[in-house]
């Protein structure tokens, strides 16, 4: 029997990360945010002053790639130490989820990160966020979980998340952003925002955390 996983996959801004950490926490089992490895490596691309669509200088980053993730002591987001440097803030600007993004199309890209993201299935278990964490990284997953929510609340949610870190957001710019961001990973040729076939869809606009992880723990327990 291998360590079990839940993935939770959605596009930005439907609550998936702050969802992940609560169901990990509640269930003691470790955490992937995919999505913050996707913005690290962007991040330490500009570091290194390697070129957003230079895919093999990417790979080359991705490879050695000197990063830890931990969880902010609230659960509200994960925590990124990139070579040694706290990035938690420069993660979640959009500038920085539209770099992700550009770089997550690459095939040598999520190639290079699939056995780091992989290697995060550790006992006793493994809650994993992401686009694609069901349908290509973790597809024997025991309980799948697919987040949606209207581009206006997610926009809304990173607009708190961002003003909550004391960084400037215009909310009507985060709607095109996000929007522009969404149709970038749903109509890219590698794995491509979907939902898995076994995934259970649940749209959260409107609906509190709270439900929606009380929602997944009710599936967790009758599926494993
Ligand atoms: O979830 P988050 O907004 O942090 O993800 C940033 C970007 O990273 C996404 O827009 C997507 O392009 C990419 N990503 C991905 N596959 C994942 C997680 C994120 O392609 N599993």
């Amino acid at each position: 029997q291998s360590t079990p996983v839940i993935t939770i996959d959605g596009p930005g801004g439907s609550g998936k990360g702050t969802i992940m950490l609560r169901v990990a926490r509640y269930l003691g089992w470790h955490t992937l945010d995919s999505g913050a490895m996707y913005r690290v490596l962007a991040l330490a691309a500009q570091k290194h002053q390697v070129a957003l669509d230079d895919e093999i200088g990417l790979v080359r980053v991705a490879n050695q790639l000197d990063v830890q993730f931990t969880a902010q002591p609230d659960l509200s987001d994960t925590r990124a130490i990139l070579e040694g440097e706290d990035v938690s803030v420069a993660l979640r600007t959009e500038a920085t989820g539209s770099a992700a993004s550009k770089i997550a199309a690459l095939v040598g890209v999520r190639q290079a990160l699939l056995n780091r993201q992989r290697a995060f299935r550790c006992a006793p278990g493994l809650v994993a966020d992401g686009r694609d964490m069901g349908t290509v990284v973790f597809p024997d997953a025991g309980v799948k979980i697919f987040l949606t929510a209207s581009v206006e609340e997610r926009a809304e949610r990173r607009y708190k998340q961002l003003k909550g870190k004391g960084m400037n957001a215009k909310l009507a710019d985060l709607i095109i952003e996000i929007a522009d961001r969404d149709e970038r990973d749903r109509n890219r040729a590698t794995a491509p925002l979907i939902p898995a076939q076994d995934a259970q869809i649940i749209d959260t606009t409107g609906v509190s955390i709270e439900k929606v992880v009380a929602q997944i723990l009710q599936l967790v327990s009758v599926n494993t």
